[in-house]
């Protein structure tokens, strides 16, 4: 039977590389997209270049926690168990000045990247329990090993009470993606499933995504994409941690973008961190 790996973010950058790739690996593959329109166009060119047709899209803003109950009630309606769960969609708008926030409220970065993967996970579960060998990836950033000291603000994750700018937002999430993924798969000790985070390295960014940066901004982006890998070469590793029969009792792991696990922060790693992040993360869910 063909597996199936839903993945979030499908529609642009390393997201649609990486539904490329598991097209072209035998998976059945749902892109989770929040604009239809996008992910039509994106759904269009993956089967292209893909040379597949098993592949189809599930609407879902991930910084809305109702839109991903929604999602995944209409995920169950079409199939039967999930082998891969990628979350790969993040918010990272560079051009923001501002704290945004979702429609539950919440700081958008925050909401997208670290509270909306975490009701994703949630609420899929029943279908991951039911592959042989179920699969979660988590995406941080290789960005994080700039800030060795960086922890969660458990006061003030959401930038009311400190100054707002994009990359601490981001980062903050990033790191606590990494710490979800060690908490969540100490959880699922014993069950097969396994959970993993993936360390993405500096990967070419499409800049017309983002018209509203100034020119000082884009010369610095085309100045680090002199230093950067392609969306299609890094894809590879989802598509390695997503398949790779030697790791399918690896769990807990975080992977560079040459398939090797690597050591992320002592702050991460410290079991108490790790309890109070998912504590506060917990608190927004119920
Ligand atoms: N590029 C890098 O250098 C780099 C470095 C480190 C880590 N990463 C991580 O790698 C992953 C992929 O990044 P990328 O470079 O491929 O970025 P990208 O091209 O900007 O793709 C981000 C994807 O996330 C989606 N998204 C954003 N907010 C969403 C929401 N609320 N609900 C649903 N989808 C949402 C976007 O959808 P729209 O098209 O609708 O905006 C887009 O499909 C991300 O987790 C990112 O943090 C990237």
């Amino acid at each position: 039977m063909k597996r199936t790996c839903l993945i979030t973010g499908g529609n642009s950058g390393i997201g649609k590389q990486a539904a490329i790739q598991l097209a072209q690996a035998g998976f059945h593959v749902i892109i989770g997209v929040r604009n239809l329109k996008r992910g039509e166009i994106a759904l269009e060119d993956i089967k292209e270049k893909s040379e597949q047709n098993d592949i189809e899209i599930l609407q879902v803003d991930m910084s809305s926690k109702k839109s991903i109950i929604d999602a995944s009630l209409e995920l169950k309606k079409r199939i039967n168990q999930l082998d891969v769960l990628i979350h790969n969609a993040a918010d990272f708008d560079i051009a923001r000045k501002q704290p945004e926030r979702s429609v539950d409220g919440i700081e958008t970065i925050w909401a997208t990247n670290q509270i909306g993967p975490v009701v994703l996970t949630d609420s899929v579960m029943d279908l991951i329990r039911k592959s042989e060998q179920g699969r979660i990836i988590t995406i941080a950033s290789k960005g994080l090993m700039m800030h060795p000291t960086l922890t969660v603000d458990l006061n003030d994750p959401e930038f009311e009470k400190r100054k707002f700018s994009v990359p601490k937002a981001y980062y903050q999430s990033k790191l606590a993606q990494v710490m979800y993924t060690y908490w969540l798969s100490e959880k699922l000790k014993g069950t097969g499933i396994t959970v993993n985070c993936i360390r993405v390295t500096n990967v070419k960014v499409d800049i017309s995504r983002y018209p509203n940066i100034s020119g000082f901004m884009k010369f610095l982006y085309s100045l680090k994409s002199r230093f950067s890998i392609s969306a299609e070469e890094m894809a590879k590793t989802y598509i390695y941690l997503a398949t790779s029969p030697e790791i399918n009792k690896t769990t807990g792991k975080y992977f560079n973008e040459k398939n090797k696990p690597v050591s992320s922060s002592s702050y991460s790693l410290n079991k108490e961190n790790i309890d109070a992040v998912m504590k506060l993360t917990m608190s927004y869910i119920k």
